[in-house]
């Protein structure tokens, strides 16, 4: 049976990977140099100090399947009720339920603290990752056009939320 479970330092190796295969080689990110592990640690430390949460789903093998985190969505003040996460799940491992698995703790954990609105930064041609956004009651509520540019074209930004209406912090 898989885990999920708050991500340690030692995880941060696979982590990195899984970012750098989906995050550089496709436009799933618009990063374009790979992370070092020292760069991923660095933002572990930096999420943790702040109590963000880093998720990561570990197989029966001990391998490490993917990961979710998520951190506040603009940094003024104003915006501390809402969050932008990001999921990445393992080439070879999609497709089988490990990323509604690991949304799912992401979002009760979410909920737990209080959050009001999780926010999805998209690529507008990353099909797979919209839909399953939407199965996973998040709304696509905006498209940005040309504001990425990446292998040499522009891209579109499409904004997914989802919004919990029960939290109504101060
Ligand atoms: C997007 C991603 C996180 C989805 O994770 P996954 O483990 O493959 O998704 P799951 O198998 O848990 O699927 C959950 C739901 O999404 C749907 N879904 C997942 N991939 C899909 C695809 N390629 N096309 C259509 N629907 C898809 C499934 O049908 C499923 O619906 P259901 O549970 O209601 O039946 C994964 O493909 C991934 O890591 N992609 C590369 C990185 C990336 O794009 N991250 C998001 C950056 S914004």
């Amino acid at each position: 049976m898989p885990t999920i479970r708050p991500a340690r330092i030692r995880d941060i190796p696979a982590v990195t990977d899984i970012y750098n295969e989906a995050g550089v080689g496709t436009t799933a990110s618009y990063a374009l140099q790979p992370v070092t592990v020292a760069d991923r640690q660095a933002w572990f430390e930096r999420l943790t100090a702040d109590e963000y949460p880093v998720l990561v789903m570990e197989d029966s093998d001990g391998l490490i399947v993917g990961y979710a985190s998520y951190s506040q969505f603009r940094p003024l003040d104003g915006y501390r009720h809402t969050v932008e996460h990001s999921v990445y799940i393992r080439e070879g491992r999609r497709d089988a339920g490990a990323g509604r698995m690991l949304m799912t703790a992401l979002i009760d954990y979410a909920r737990g603290r209080g959050v009001h609105v999780m926010v999805g930064v998209i690529d507008g041609a990353n099909d797979a990752s919209i839909t399953f956004h939407e199965r996973l009651g998040f709304e696509v509520v905006s498209r940005l056009p040309q504001v990425g540019r990446k292998f040499g074209r522009w891209l579109d930004v499409v904004f997914v939320t989802r919004i919990f209406e029960g939290n109504h912090p101060g």
